[in-house]
């Protein structure tokens, strides 16, 4: 029996990038979407053009670079917006526009307050109505293919939804998204709009309906699929549910539960599930958030069984306890073990795999790095890889340098570290105490550096495990309400922690360059 398909609009890169204290850099960017790419969605939302010079170089490149999907780029319903997204598009094979604006009464009242919109909330409301249209319309110049966000629909009146609607796609758009932008709505009552936006907007058939939920009250990933039960062909999702505030509806959730549970929903997606698992990892570790062990689908416990009870029947017959099998999911199994013996050639398949796709010169400098590595660890795991690249490649321009660090750490002396880095070029030495020996190093980065950004949050974990684990350190400053992060992994946690200081500050100093 064939079964219709539903759409997978991926929006890790947008809406997963607004996740609080994440930014990330073009080049992520690119390996992100290049596994998107493999994994088979239908498309990737690449950033908002107009935010910022790097999201409109990151829609451009991938633009460029990403081939299968259709890149698609957010924008208000603005013309300056919606002309970034047409010339950040250009090069893209197949492109999308998502243009809108807020269509429940608390955002038009809202966003709306200037006098300029109309003095009553009906002005206001029919205001908007000619501004979403004239939106698709200017976005329809750019391409065929333009979708329209009804922003905070899970809370608007259901009527000017309707009219919202007609008109829009009236006007040339070709995609309805019906996001419940605050995560406010329960599955049955989210299921019957999507029903009624069927019956009641005259012109839907011209038009495919589009989910987009937000996980406020843990609902994103049931209110998605009950907008599929009633007839949305497109859902919008980020892996691992990362986005503002709570997240996204999970992308490997609603994917799972569509084919584990296919006799039910009878719907198909374009996904390979296979690569979720190592999409997941790649996200986590690009945005710095990392999975809670006993998350659906990807968390490290997801095909964990430890009661007794579980085991003995799971080892009679795995169908007992375990409704997905790991592989479906590309769980990690038996896989080649990577050791200080293994070769370029080794290295590049098993990158290659992790969805990394090196050049050359990038390859040796990995690998360089793998064999330092390599002969610290009997075994290196794909983890110390991720650290590695994250260090070696998803590099920025390098404004600070630390070229020395020395940190002594005796019982009951304050810790004492010294350090040398290298500020454009020239030298700057400092020697600085501290409550423990990776204060004593980012005081002494400090006074090197004159860098006075304030250290909201530091972090280490071990990427993976024994004694000669590599640590991974996350550090996020402020400056100017603006949040930085900055990683690193060494086997030694203190220069680990040091360099991933240093590397929030270039981070820094690259968007000051960026934004002046
Ligand atoms: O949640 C939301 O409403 C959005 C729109 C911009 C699509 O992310
Ligand atoms: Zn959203």
């Amino acid at each position: 029996m064939s079964r219709e398909k539903i759409l997978i609009f991926d929006t890790t890169l947008r809406d997963g990038e607004q996740a609080a204290g994440t930014r990330l850099d073009v080049r992520e960017k690119l390996d992100i979407a290049r596994q998107l790419a493999r994994l088979g969605v239908d498309i990737i939302e690449a950033g908002f053009p107009i935010s910022s010079p790097k999201d409109f170089e990151a829609v451009q490149l991938l633009s460029k670079e990403i081939q299968g999907p259709v890149i698609c780029a957010l924008s208000r319903a603005v013309a300056d917006d919606i002309d970034a997204c047409g010339k950040a598009l250009a090069g893209a094979k197949r492109s999308r526009i998502h243009t809108g604006l807020g269509v429940s009464d608390i955002h038009i009242s809202g966003k709306f307050s200037d006098d300029k919109y109309g003095k009553t909330l009906e002005e206001k409301k029919a205001k908007a109505i000619e501004m979403g249209v004239a939106a698709v319309k200017r976005a329809r110049q750019y391409t065929d293919d333009v979708e329209f966000y009804a922003e905070d629909s899970g809370r608007a009146d259901p009527e000017y939804l309707y009219q919202v609607l007609e008109a829009v796609v009236n006007a040339g758009a070709t995609v309805l998204n019906i996001p419940d932008t605050t995560g406010y709505a329960i599955p049955d009552e989210f299921g019957k709009l999507i029903k009624n936006i069927k019956q009641r907007v005259s012109n839907i058939e011209k038009a495919t309906i589009s989910v987009h939920c937000h996980d406020d009250l843990g609902m994103a990933v049931a209110n998605s699929l009950a907008g599929v039960l009633n007839g949305a062909r497109q859902v919008e999702c980020t892996i691992n549910g990362v986005g503002e505030r709570a997240g996204n509806a999970a992308m490997e959730e609603i994917v799972m539960a569509l084919r584990t549970r296919k006799n039910f929903f009878n719907i198909e997606t374009n996904i390979e599930s296979k690569h979720f698992y190592r999409t997941s990892r790649m996200v986590a570790d690009m945005l710095g958030i990392e999975v809670a062990v006993n998350k659906a689908v990807v968390g490290k416990n997801a095909f964990a069984h430890s009661s007794g009870i579980h085991v003995d029947g799971f080892l009679k017959k795995r169908e007992t306890y375990e409704i997905m099998k790991p592989e479906d999911v590309g769980s990690p199994s038996s896989k080649v073990v990577l050791t200080a013996r293994t070769g370029r050639h080794g290295v590049r398949h098993r990158l290659e795999e992790m969805g990394y796709h090196l050049s050359t010169d990038e390859l040796e400098q990995v690998y360089q790095r793998f064999l330092i590595i390599a002969d610290k660890k009997k075994e290196v795991f794909d983890e110390d890889l991720a650290a590695i690249i994250n260090d070696e490649i998803h590099t920025i321009e390098q404004t600070y340098v630390l070229e020395y660090l020395k940190v002594v750490s005796e019982t009951d002396k304050a810790p004492v570290a010294e350090v040398k880095v290298i500020v454009k070029g020239e030298i700057k030495t400092a020697t600085a105490e501290g409550d423990g020996p990776i204060d004593a190093a980012y005081q002494a980065i400090r006074e090197a550096t004159g860098v006075t950004a304030k250290l909201e949050n530091y972090s280490i974990r071990a990427v993976t495990g024994g004694k000669e684990a590599l640590g991974e350190a996350t550090v996020k400053i402020t400056e100017n309400g603006k949040i930085y992060i900055g990683r690193s992994a060494s086997t030694d946690i203190i220069e680990a922690s040091a360099k991933a200081y240093i590397d929030s500050i270039n981070r820094m100093a690259s968007a000051a360059v960026n934004e002046s």
